[in-house]
């Protein structure tokens, strides 16, 4: 079993993507019972809740539903996942240093866009519906090149 955890800032509107975008291509593949997937947040802010509404809205109009209850890193993560996968440098900064094993595989989720030279996945938060859409297109082609690269591990 390989377990993969996807990390954003808030655990609403990127990482809940990338959990649901990665599942559907395992799915995809018929790959169910060789990866656990989840993800969390850096900042408690948004402990408990739901997906936000306009990342919900805009995976429904590109066919995709999911569901996720926000939660925060804990240090058993940095233990139990084999894939750590921030969204962003500061996400990523911000785990390495709080990772208490000193060493978890932690990696940036746009290592794995093909032909992007940047760090960030953009967080669309504070940003209009193209945001959203640019981020669902980032997402869903990043999560199905690592699903590429872990499958020819
Ligand atoms: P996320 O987006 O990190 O992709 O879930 C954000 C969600 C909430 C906040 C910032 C970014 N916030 O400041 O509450």
């Amino acid at each position: 079993m390989t377990k993969v955890l996807f990390v954003c800032l808030g655990n609403i509107c990127r990482s809940p993507l990338a959990e649901a975008l990665f599942r559907k291509h395992v799915e995809e593949r018929g790959l169910s019972d060789k990866y656990e997937v989840d993800s969390c947040g850096t900042a408690a802010y948004h402990i408990g809740a739901e997906p936000d509404s306009r990342s919900l809205a805009n995976a429904r109009k590109n066919g995709l539903d999911y569901s996720h209850s926000g939660r925060q890193v804990i240090d058993r993560d940095f233990e139990e996942f084999d894939y750590i996968i921030p969204m962003d440098a500061s996400n990523e900064a911000h785990l390495r240093y709080g990772d208490p094993t000193g060493q978890a595989h932690i990696e940036l989720m746009r290592n794995y866009d093909p032909g992007f030279e940047g760090t960030d996945v953009p967080d669309p938060y504070y940003g209009g519906e193209q945001g959203f859409q640019n981020v669902f297109e980032i997402l869903d082609r990043s999560t199905a090149n690592l699903l590429d690269t872990l499958e020819s591990k």
